[in-house]
Order: C-alpha cells, then sequence, then structure tokens
C-alpha cells in the first residue's frame, strides 16, 4: 500500500459543549498518543484558558496512529465566535465527525459547521455522544440526524465520548469512510502546502501549520510565500503529536508543522500557500486559501501605560498568526494617546482577546465600549464610517445606517414563549418559523447587529436553560434613529463610556448604564455624580455616597471639641477633593460596568 493509502485527515465538528475536546482526550488514549500518567481531561484544549473556561478557542491538530493507518485529526471550536477556525480547518481535512448531543439534539452550530463542511465536500460520519446519560435521547437525535443528513439511521453512531463507549468503532469507520488524501495535480509542478494556522517562535520565527497538498517539504530547505512574496529557509520540519515533534519531512498528504525562519509576523498570512524557492514564479499556483471573514464588533483597546504602545502594537501582529480573524488599526484618542481600533467575530472573541493579550503579552489595557460600525450618507450618497462615538459629529446632518444580521434561534418548542419574548423586545423583524422536529423549531429574525453583540447569547442561554442555541449572518446596512449617550462622572466627561444608541431606548440604556457605575465604582471619600447626557441633556443621575472614615476612631472618650475639629478637618479636605476630583476608572470597572 503506498503510504498516502494510510492516511486520513480529519476534524470533529459540533455544536458548542456537545463534547468534541472529550472525544479526542478519549482516541489520544486509545491510539497511545498521550502516555496514560500524561493524560487529564481536555488535552487538546492547551491554552489556560481553554482549560478553565472548558470551551475551545484554538483548533489543534494532533497525528495519531491506529490499526497501521496514520490519522491527523484537528479538534476544533464549537462557539459561533470561532467559526473560522472550524472552516480553516476543514480545508485541511477529507472527512468530518459532526457529533451531537444525546440530550441537545441539533442545535443551529451543528447546522451551521454541517453546512461549512458539506461545501468543503467532505465525508460526514455523524455521531450521538454522551449516551451514557440517563435522560439521553437516542432515538429521537438520530431520526433528527439521519433527517438533515438525508442517511438511514443505521448509518449514525452511538458513543459516549465520557465513558469511552463505542471509541474504538467510530475510529474505525474514520479510516474505512474517510478516503486518503489525493494529490491535487500530479501532472503540474509543484510543492505546496496549506498555511491554516501558526504561531510565534523567536527562535524559529514563524511556525506555520500546514496541509501538504503535493510534493515534500524537508529542513533546511529554501521555501517561498507565494503571497507574502518572501523567501526564508525551513528551521525544523515536524507533526503535532500533540506537542511538536521534529521529523524529517512532511509529504503530500500530511498535517504538521514548518518552521519558516521568517521573523516578521505580518509576512506571513494564513491561508498562503508555501512552496520551494527553486521554482520560477508563475510555475506555482496558490491553493486557493480562504475567504476572510469580515469583524463585525469593534472596540478601542488602549494601553494603560502609554509607554507600552509598541508592546501591544507587537502583542497583536504576533496574535494575529495565531488568530487572523482578529483586525486591528492604529487610533488616536485625546487623553488616551495611541492605541488601536480592533475588530472581532462577536463579544466572546472580543473578550478572550483582551484576555489572552493581557496573559500571553503581560498587558494592562483600557477597554472602550463595543459597537457595531455605523455609517453616516450624505445626500450625495458619499459615506462616511462611524467606528466609534468620538467621530459622531461627523454623521451630523447625514443620514445614519446600521449593520443588520440574519439571526435564527433553535429552541425547544418549551421554550418558544420565553424566546419569542426576548427576540421581541429587540429592534428586529419576525422572518419566519422553520419546525425542525415536532418539539424543535428554528425562528428566524432580521435585526440590528447591536442587539446582539453584547448580553444576548447569556440572555437566550438562561432563558433556556441552554437548550436554545444561535447562528447569525451579516446583511446590508438600514437606516437608522441613532444618538450619541455621554456620560459624567464627578462632572467630567468620560469619553470612554460614550456610546451611539437608538433614540427610542436612550432613557432605558442610560438609566442601567448610570445604574451599573454606580453598582461597580468604588466609593470615593466624597459623594460622586454619576450623569447620563443627550445633546448637554441629562436624563439619567445616580449618586455614589461618599465612604465614610472614621476619622475619630482613634480617640477615646469625649474629647468632643478634638472630634469635631477632625471632622471639620475631613470635611475640608472632601470638599477639595470634589473640586478637583477626577476619578480613575479601572479597566476591570470598564469590564465590569459593560457586563463582559
Ligand atoms: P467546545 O469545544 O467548547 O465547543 O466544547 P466541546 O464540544 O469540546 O465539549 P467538551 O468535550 O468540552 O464537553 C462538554 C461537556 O460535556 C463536558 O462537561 C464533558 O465532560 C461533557 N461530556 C462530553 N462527553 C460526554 C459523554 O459522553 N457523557 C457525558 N455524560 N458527558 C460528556
Amino acid at each position: 500500500m503506498a503510504r498516502q493509502e494510510q492516511v486520513r485527515n480529519f476534524v470533529i465538528i459540533s455544536h458548542v459543549d456537545h463534547g468534541k475536546s472529550t472525544l479526542a482526550d478519549r482516541f489520544l488514549e486509545i491510539t497511545n498518543t498521550v502516555p496514560k500518567n500524561e493524560m487529564h481531561s481536555q488535552y487538546l484544549d492547551m491554552m489556560d484558558l481553554e482549560q478553565e473556561r472548558g470551551i475551545t478557542i484554538k483548533m489543534q491538530p494532533v497525528r495519531m496512529n491506529f490499526n497501521n493507518f496514520v490519522l491527523n485529526m484537528i479538534d476544533t471550536p464549537g462557539h459561533v465566535d470561532f467559526r473560522y477556525e472550524v472552516s480553516r480547518a476543514l480545508a485541511a481535512v477529507e472527512g468530518a465527525i459532526l457529533l451531537v448531543d444525546a440530550i441537545k439534539g441539533i442545535q443551529a452550530q451543528t447546522l451551521a459547521n454541517l453546512e461549512l463542511a458539506k461545501k468543503q465536500n467532505l465525508v460526514i460520519i455523524p455521531a450521538i455522544n454522551k449516551i451514557d446519560l440517563p435522560n439521553a435521547q437516542v432515538e429521537k437525535t438520530k431520526e433528527e440526524i439521519a433527517k438533515v443528513l438525508n442517511i438511514s439511521e443505521k448509518e449514525v453512531f452511538e458513543i459516549s465520548a465520557k465513558k469511552g463507549i463505542n471509541i474504538d468503532k467510530l475510529l474505525e469507520a474514520v479510516i474505512e469512510k474517510v478516503p486518503p488524501p489525493s494529490d491535487l495535480q500530479k501532472e503540474k509542478a509543484g510543492d505546496r502546502a496549506l498555511i491554516f494556522d501558526s504561531k510565534y517562535d523567536s527562535y524559529k520565527g514563524v511556525i506555520a501549520y500546514v496541509r501538504v497538498f503535493e510534493g515534500r517539504f524537508q529542513n533546511a530547505e529554501k521555501i517561498y510565500l507565494i503571497k507574502g512574496k518572501i523567501e526564508s529557509e525551513t528551521k525544523d520540519i515536524g507533526e503535532f503529536r500533540p506537542q511538536m515533534r521534529s521529523i524529517e519531512e512532511l509529504k503530500a498528504g500530511d498535517v504538521g508543522y514548518i518552521a519558516t525562519g521568517i521573523k516578521e509576523p505580518g509576512k506571513v498570512r494564513i491561508g498562503d500557500t508555501i512552496t520551494k524557492a527553486l521554482y520560477e514564479l508563475d510555475q506555482v499556483e496558490p491553493l486557493p486559501g480562504y475567504q476572510e471573514l469580515k469583524p463585525v464588533v469593534f472596540i478601542s483597546i488602549y494601553p494603560e501605560n502609554s509607554n507600552d504602545y509598541g508592546l501591544l502594537d507587537q502583542s497583536l501582529i504576533k496574535l494575529k498568526l495565531n488568530d487572523p480573524s482578529l483586525y486591528f488599526e492604529p487610533e488616536r484618542k485625546e487623553v488616551f494617546g495611541q492605541g488601536f481600533r480592533c475588530g472581532f467575530l462577536g463579544s466572546l472573541h472580543l473578550e478572550i482577546t483582551i484576555e489572552r493579550l493581557k496573559r500571553e503579552f503581560n498587558l494592562n489595557l483600557v477597554v472602550f465600549a463595543p459597537s457595531v460600525v455605523f455609517k453616516a450618507v450624505d445626500k450625495k450618497g458619499k459615506e462616511i464610517f462611524i467606528y466609534s462615538p468620538t467621530n459622531w459629529d461627523e454623521a451630523e446632518d447625514k443620514e445614519v445606517q446600521e449593520p443588520w444580521a440574519k439571526l435564527e434561534v433553535m429552541t425547544p418548542s418549551h421554550y418558544l414563549g420565553a424566546v419569542m419574548e426576548i427576540l421581541e423586545s429587540l429592534d428586529g423583524q419576525y422572518i419566519e418559523t422553520n419546525y425542525f422536529s415536532a418539539e424543535k423549531l428554528l425562528l428566524v429574525y432580521e435585526i440590528p447587529l447591536r442587539e446582539i453583540i453584547l448580553g444576548f447569547y447569556d440572555r437566550l442561554m438562561e432563558a433556556t436553560q441552554g437548550y436554545a442555541s444561535l447562528n447569525y449572518s451579516i446583511l446590508e446596512y438600514r437606516k437608522a434613529d441613532l444618538v450619541k449617550l455621554e456620560v459624567l462622572i464627578a462632572g467630567e466627561k468620560e469619553k470612554a463610556l460614550s456610546r451611539i444608541v437608538p433614540n427610542q431606548k436612550a432613557y432605558q440604556i442610560a438609566r442601567t448604564l448610570v445604574k451599573r457605575l454606580k453598582k461597580f465604582l468604588p466609593a470615593q471619600q466624597f459623594n460622586v455624580a454619576i450623569q447620563a447626557v443627550i445633546g448637554g441633556k441629562i436624563i439619567a443621575r445616580e449618586t455614589i455616597s461618599a465612604r465614610r472614615k472614621d476619622v475619630t476612631a482613634a480617640l477615646y472618650g469625649g474629647d468632643y471639641s478634638r472630634k469635631r475639629k477632625l471632622l471639620e478637618k475631613q470635611k475640608k479636605r472632601k470638599k477639595g477633593m470634589q473640586a478637583t476630583g477626577k476619578i480613575k476608572i479601572s479597566p476591570k470597572v470598564f469590564l465590569d460596568v459593560l457586563g463582559l
């Protein structure tokens, strides 16, 4: 048998929490990829952040040996914000295990990820997970899967990733059903590898995670990146076990890494093709690569210490290597100096990125209110993008527009009332209901994107005990009635808290905002007024009462005149402070207030 005949490349895809990482653990065990004494749960979630949160953020490839076959598996995230990870992993493989939770059944991201896998023409192997649970609905879930995939119920595997039931059968099915990798264009010249992920190493330069489609790659070879237009020499070649391990070469069909030696992270783009420097430039065609996803949620990030601007710049460039869906662009704000406007695929993506910047790059950041990008269109049709409340004034006398999204919420019919209540409270439009099965339906709405970027997911989960699920796609810009809401704290405008809000809901939002500020801002030694303002008019107000410090505590007995003197002195000091009182808001308070 040719070597390629014994290689199988596949991914595990599912809705969030249906058990991909747990299944990956079992695969690592039965293939003896990770020694028993080193094994721990969710082994492939290699970031501390992933372990702590119990969610997968990054895809993770691993090479395993089973029954004389080489299995290259990529574990993928399930949350909608990390869908770019999934789509990139799909382009590196020939098959996908579609995992469905036996209690929750098919959910929104099951369908969305399945669509992506079908577009890549992958072989789909469906499996119901968590059959060990006493309330597992195996038959019902099987019916759902068979219907969606248009297959017989017999073809659906029943497994328990936790208890290790039928794991070997599933791997055998991967070997039997997923085709081995094939050379794409044997007749054409070229060694070609697709970069599907990367990270930075200070010694070896950018390490590209690759799927080799043709030819072979070895150490100390001259390579060329077609889109990056850069030549270099490989510093190491290897595979994922799942830790990186050097090997002699990577051949067509293999998944592994190439340490490129390139020290300029910006030059290595995910989706680029690595070839050999020996070919003439037009001799090798680039691989199709990926369609870039547009960020939908924007925030401004500034270093707490302005001297850290350079560090923040470098950190973002390095982080982008590992997270190509991250978008950033330098900007300047008075008071805060230089920072970046950053774009994300959703609010979890935003939250995780800020956390990664803090942990991996040791940065203290000031983070501004997230927003979508609004548009102001003048009478001649000229468009200006409004990225933050700072340039809201430019929208004056112009028609303001905002991005809309098509939102699909899948819910058991049992929770329909609760879900409808939330959806109807938003500024959207009901489109239709699709009955997925007798007990499950898919509600389709069109909705301003701003309504779903903050807090919506949590509300939905809370109302349905985690049973509802959602997916959304971006539609066009539509006309909007918006105003700029500003916040004064102790009389000072706190620009970072300004936001653009719908006129109709401005009062309600202002009330919530000042209440939250009151809750999270630490008390000072004087009363602090929190005011929400629109166009110079105060529309909501709260006061944080002074923290009383008992300056007389050290006095015993009844020395009244001395006590009064101390209290008078304190009063005077407070007055002085109040007059000049600038309250420093820590980034933590910002995040708390924003509900992140
Ligand atoms: P994301 O990557 O964040 O989408 O999650 P995931 O799909 O990797 O799910 P994960 O493996 O983290 O499992 C989610 C939860 O389900 C964990 O608490 C697991 O312990 C649990 N779980 C996974 N498989 C099984 C199973 O077969 N039976 C039971 N009872 N629980 C399971």
